[in-house]
């Protein structure tokens, strides 16, 4: 949707919907693009809540002058998050709109000097701070690490809109609506899960605790800087956020090799035959080489078996293999069962790093681990097939 949209009384969505960067953070792929959010309250003084990236900002303009009342200027901006995604126009704005105060927490205030330089016409709010703008008045709550640590929420105490920056966003440009309602939920669902999943749940602990913190407000529309505003059913998005942030998961199975020659891929075959030996058809599968790790762990943050294999590649594990496992470890995903298998020819090497990996996640491992010199021997395969069945029975009894 590229118009001005109410979202509740004096409250305008006035974001862009970007369909032209492929990567986000110059890292996740974005098919089907994405859109900045950003609102602007229309009330005795105006407020906006949040800007767009810097290339978006005539389409914004364009918006807030639709909706501003004849020679009304902005009073205030508020940052909820510095990310330059929403920041970016800041400077921009600020030509426009030189009388505007910038409004964040100290660290918000500090970052603004950093990213910007600016240094006048801020305003600093702490936790449980208000700010009237004649009928609404705002007030702030701090979440730090979700996932910066400036990050706070806006709660429009009037309307009940809490604007939540990144929190409860996703991936995806808004195509008919900008309200979840109208949209087709479990497909955009998975786009929000891609958007948690790569961005925000490393910090899932953080998340668990600002979902404390916001558990006292009466939320009616949950305001977010990318993807779907939720009016309707705000708990909706609420209680996915909380189940993927408490590392739940489905039944299902992932599983993601890589091979070079098809050693490794003997094996992998023989564990889809155990998985299905067992009439388990929830498998995913990821060829390292050919999937982004952005869909993978979007998979893995689903479901609750992953089974990992590749092969040794001077001396270590296959390398792209590898970086999946460093996102893994780095976003700190919890209980999940893991199956491992690899190959080699001299040294070895794949397995040992998967082992490591193993410990290094404290994921419960199902045995056997496979481990085959070359071309996998029939015995060799018939263990692959009794991990495949291992870890279905292992996901059952989770
Ligand atoms: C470029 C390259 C580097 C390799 N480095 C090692 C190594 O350091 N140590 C080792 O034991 N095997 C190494 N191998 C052998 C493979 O790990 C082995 O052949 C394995 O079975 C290949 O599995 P695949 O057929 O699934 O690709 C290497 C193979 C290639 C092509
Ligand atoms: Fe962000
Ligand atoms: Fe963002």
């Amino acid at each position: 949707m590229d118009t001005v949209i109410q979202i509740a009384k004096d409250s305008f969505w006035v974001g862009a919907n970007d369909r032209e960067t492929d990567l986000f953070e110059a890292v996740w792929p974005l098919p089907q693009g994405v859109s900045y959010n950003a609102y602007l309250i229309a009330d005795k003084k105006t407020a906006l809540i949040d800007t767009v990236k810097n290339c978006y900002f005539e389409r914004y303009l364009e918006k807030i002058h639709d909706r501003l009342p004849q020679g009304k200027g902005i009073d205030y901006l508020v940052i909820n998050h510095m990310e330059p995604d929403h920041s970016g126009s800041i400077n921009l704005l600020r030509q426009v709109y030189p009388e505007m105060t910038v409004v964040g927490n100290k660290k918000t205030i500090h970052f603004l000097e950093k990213f910007y330089g600016i240094t006048e016409n801020t305003l600093i709010k702490d936790e449980g701070d208000e700010l009237s703008l004649g009928s609404h008045t705002l007030s702030f709550s701090l979440i730090p690490m979700v996932h910066w640590p400036e990050t706070m929420v806006t709660y429009d105490k009037s309307s009940g809109v809490l604007y939540t920056g990144d929190a409860f966003g996703g991936f995806g440009a808004l195509e008919g609506s900008i309200f979840a309602e109208e949209l087709d939920i479990p497909y955009i669902q998975t786009e929000i899960l891609r958007y948690f999943s790569n961005i925000v749940g490393k910090y899932s602990p953080m998340v668990q605790r600002a979902l404390k913190k916001l558990q006292g407000l009466n939320i009616a529309t949950i305001a977010p800087s990318h993807g779907p505003v939720w009016r309707k059913n705000p708990t909706q998005i609420i209680d996915l956020y909380d189940r993927w942030s408490r590392y739940e998961a489905e039944e299902g199975i992932v599983l993601i090799y890589g091979s070079m020659y098809g050693n490794t891929l003997k094996l992998k075959e023989e564990i889809d035959r155990g998985i299905v030996a067992r009439k388990f058809s929830t498998i995913r599968t990821h060829d390292i080489s050919r999937s982004h790790p952005s869909y993978i762990l979007t998979d893995v943050w689903r479901y609750k078996g992953i089974i990992i294999g590749a092969p040794t590649y001077n001396t270590g594990l296959f390398p792209p293999m590898d970086y999946l496992l460093r996102l893994l470890e780095n976003k700190k995903l919890k209980n999940r069962v893991l199956g491992i298998f690899g190959s080699y020819a001299w040294s070895g090497g794949a397995v040992k790093r998967l082992r490591g990996f193993a410990d290094n996640m404290s994921w419960h491992t199902v045995e056997p681990v496979v481990e085959v010199q070359g071309n996998p021997s029939p015995d060799e395969l018939h263990k692959g097939y009794k991990l495949g069945r291992n870890v279905t029975d292992a996901i059952k009894n989770a």
